[in-house]
């Protein structure tokens, strides 16, 4: 048993709950792991595989990640960036937005990898986004205190986690995901989570009709095995996408509850859905329920839950 590896850089479409229905999907981890829609990287990190090529459409994820790798970010630097700038957020004006703005200019001017993780610390609700000119665009969590010292510690242990996964076997690439597909040979494994069809946008994860076939024709021809992370239906409506393209192919589903305003009438719950086109021993619906992190202390005594903190190995 070992803990689930969680990446420094958060963003909305984190699938930190699904990785330990993914890895009990994947029989053998020996092959390639390409995730030609890496965002956070959580997955992958997770994953046990030695070869891993990885790649998004997201520069900054991408450079974040190499500076990781070349070791051009260390834990030891960002424990002193985040010192330095912390303790001037909790110093500026209107209380520390003035700072947080200056990060986000300096940010959108020249891209430094840790400016980016302070904006994905700082920014409301963990989220990342940006504009239609490729801007930051998230506003300030609105607490000038955010860079506690636990605070710190924890983003510092991230830092050190992932890095100690990182290695020569890693490539990490700006790529579109036509790109990288038909990289894939039979001994490899390709793990897609594109955006969701007809849910968020923003810069970086737009997804059309067109973007859903494509996918499609590259992955029911690809010879390597692949597993694609999709939505299956949720109360008002089924994933269409589903039922035009990847139908033919194995399906398990899984629950994800979420809540709005913590009482149990304000559950929502979407399907979670993995499609795969080799055999697996996965039960075809896993009813155990996948609860979101924030909501967990209100329920975790009442209810099961996906476990988020172990994978058994
Ligand atoms: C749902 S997120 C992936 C989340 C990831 N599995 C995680 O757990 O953090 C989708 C990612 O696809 C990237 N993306 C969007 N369009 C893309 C494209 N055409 N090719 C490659 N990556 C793309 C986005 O930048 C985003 O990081």
């Amino acid at each position: 048993m070992r803990k689930i590896i969680i990446p420094p850089i958060k963003s909305q479409g984190i699938k930190t709950k699904l990785v330990p229905w993914i890895y009990a999907v994947i029989s053998e981890h020996n092959g390639r792991w390409i995730e030609p829609f890496m965002g956070t990287g959580v997955v992958a990190f997770n994953m046990d595989f030695d070869d891993v090529l990885l790649s998004d459409t997201n520069p900054h994820l991408i450079n974040f990640y190499n500076a990781l790798k070349e070791k051009a970010i260390t834990p030891l630097i960002v424990k002193n960036y985040l010192e330095t700038e912390g303790e001037k957020l909790q110093k500026a004006n209107d209380d520390g937005y003035e700072h947080y703005k200056y990060i986000r200019d300096r940010f959108n001017e020249k891209f430094d990898p840790l400016d980016f993780l302070f904006l994905s610390r700082a920014g409301f609700n963990g989220m990342i986004r940006f504009n239609s000119k490729g801007k930051w665009n998230i506003p300030f969590c609105k607490k000038p205190e955010r860079f506690s010292k636990s605070y710190i510690t924890k983003i510092v242990n991230q830092v050190t986690k992932v890095s100690q996964v990182l290695n020569e076997h890693w490539t990490f690439v700006n790529k579109d995901f036509r790109e990288m597909i038909p990289l894939a040979g039979e001994n490899d494994i390709v793990y897609c989570d594109p955006p969701y069809y007809g849910r968020y946008v923003d810069y970086y994860n737009g997804w059309t009709d067109n973007d859903e076939h494509d996918l499609y024709e590259l992955l029911n021809n690809t010879r390597a095995r692949f597993i694609l992370s999709t939505w299956h239906h949720n109360d008002f409506r089924d994933n269409e996408m589903v039922k035009r393209y990847w139908n033919n192919f194995n399906i398990v589903t899984k629950d994800h509850f979420y809540f709005s305003g913590g009482k149990i009438e304000n559950r929502n719950s979407i399907v979670e859905a993995l499609v795969y086109n080799f055999e697996s021993n996965t039960s075809k619906h896993n009813y155990e329920p996948i609860i979101q992190e924030e909501q967990l202390s209100l329920f975790e005594s009442s209810m099961p839950y996906c476990a988020e903190t172990a994978i058994n190995k």
